[in-house]
């Protein structure tokens, strides 16, 4: 009998048993082949119901779960659209709580945004809700609601948005591969008694004790030896840093949160993303015919098998590598951002277990930390004050550039995700990657630089969800 992990202290904490290997005979079924929708003008707009839904996380022997998804599915539907396109996405809300959809990493008009409370409100149960924006960078991008995002996205309501390149590099496959860890009990359900939890919000979020690869307890891709495959990894856990291992194989970094980086090789096929963040893979199936290769995560204790490219026992695509480039058009950011006349802003991140914080400001009052948590359920505070507020953190005109000093001061990693606009590590002389999730390890520094083009109100937020539900979110304003 597969048995959940109680909730535990450790910020990773381990995953349950679970079998590793299905049959050496497990079929080519192409699990993660996901209908794609196409998003375009004339074909109007895709409809997206977040409704609950059954979706098999554990392996076929075990009970199915009940989830909330997207048109029922765990992701949901895969939304394509051409770069500079627009997108159009009628939510449709079936579930009995207010929800929205936030369109993660789009550098989109405000008004789109999706942040229940701040630019736009709830959409209510039985109502709908047209999106319609203009993507304009290419990439990897996703979905998933901002309205109470921790209990939603920790359900099941998440999908990838791919804003495709005119001229993309040449490959055999570009499949997206959503990684989560979810908290199921004995039952094989959601784990309600847990959900939002204190202690999770003071510690390091809701870690999940199953992890799936687009939704399956194992992900099986066929492949044929000598294919170049496009490799789309999105993090849609609540809070799990993710270790994935691309194991015997030689992925090249082609794109980190859906803007181009220099190609770089992986060091040990490995890549660590935080909740919110992506990155794009080149991968050659350099294995022999009838081969099969595991897909890894690391972060626990042990190594845990997620899935297989499952390669096809005779067909071989070509003996030597492709020989095209890998790299992906520019982007249309800059290499590096123009500082001069930047406003500076301090982010100092405080609070958590073993944080040492004895108060914060929330709704206009000081309290005590004890008060905060019990009363409020706020553990977290950035710049002392706990929770998004009625005035903005900060206030930029159009057009200027903005260094962000973040200091972590807290004992736990937190991925920092801004609203509306990439940033980059503010490094001076160097074109550092452009994130719109930027990852701090306890007690680390790190400034990060943009120019506040975007006009409207944008979040800065912890996209650990539980940490945002417990006071790490805040706002800035582009008045425009
Ligand atoms: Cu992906 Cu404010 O969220
Ligand atoms: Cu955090």
């Amino acid at each position: 009998m597969w048995k959940a992990k109680e909730p535990v202290r450790s910020p990773q904490a381990s995953f349950s048993r679970r079998s590793l290997l299905k049959g050496a005979g497990a079929s080519l079924l192409a699990l993660g082949a996901r209908p794609a929708l196409a998003a375009t003008p004339d074909a109007g707009f895709t409809t997206l119901r977040a409704r609950k839904a059954s979706a098999q996380l554990l392996p076929e022997a075990e009970p199915a779960t009940e989830v909330w998804a997207y048109e029922g599915m765990v992701p949901g539907p895969i939304l394509r659209v051409a770069q500079g396109k627009s997108v159009k996405a009628l939510l449709r809300n079936e579930l009995d709580q207010d929800t929205s959809i936030h369109w993660h990493g789009i550098r989109i008009d405000n008004a789109m945004d999706g942040v229940v409370g701040l630019t736009q409100n709830g959409v209510k149960p039985g109502e709908d809700f047209a999106y319609e924006f203009t993507a304009p960078d290419a990439g990897t991008y996703w979905y998933h609601p901002h309205n109470r995002s921790w209990e939603q996205v920790a359900r099941g309501l998440y999908g990838v948005l791919i804003v495709e390149e005119s001229d993309p590099p040449q490959v055999e496959r570009d499949i997206a591969l959503v990684v989560d860890d979810w908290r199921l009990n004995e039952a094989g359900a959601i784990d309600e008694a847990s959900m939002g939890s204190l202690h999770d919000r003071a510690h390091a979020g809701r870690l999940g004790n199953v992890l799936t690869l687009n939704g399956a307890d194992i992900w099986e891709q066929p492949v044929r030896s000598g294919e170049r495959i496009r490799l789309r990894l999105i993090s849609t856990a609540n809070a799990r840093i993710m270790r994935l291992r691309l194991e015997e194989h030689n992925p090249w970094l082609i794109a980190l949160d859906g803007q181009p980086v220099t190609p770089s090789p992986l060091a040990g096929g490995e890549i660590r993303l935080a909740p919110g963040q992506r990155a794009d893979l080149m991968i050659d199936m350099e294995l022999d015919p009838g081969s099969s290769a595991a897909i890894s995560e690391v972060s626990a204790q042990g190594r845990l098998v997620a899935g297989h490219f499952l390669y096809h026992e005779s067909e071989v695509v070509r003996s030597q590598p492709l020989d095209a480039p890998i790299a992906l058009p520019a982007g249309k950011l800059p290499e590096r951002t123009d500082t001069q006349g930047a406003l500076e802003v301090p982010l100092l991140m405080e609070g958590g277990a073993m944080g040492g914080l004895t108060g914060a400001v929330y709704k206009g009052e000081l309290l005590g930390i004890q008060e905060l948590a019990r009363n409020h359920g706020m553990a977290w505070a950035f710049n002392g004050i706990a929770g998004r507020t009625p005035e903005p953190l900060f206030e930029v005109e159009k057009g200027r550039p903005v260094v962000l000093r973040m200091v972590n001061e807290t004992s736990w990693p937190h991925g920092i995700h801004i609203h509306g606009h990439h940033a980059q590590v503010f490094a001076p002389g160097e074109a550092t990657p452009w994130r719109d999730t930027h990852l701090l390890d306890p007690q680390e520094e790190v400034a990060v630089a943009f120019v506040a083009d975007n006009p409207g109100k944008w979040m800065i937020h912890c996209h650990m969800l539980e940490h945002q539900a417990a006071g790490m979110g805040t706002w800035f304003h582009v008045k425009g």
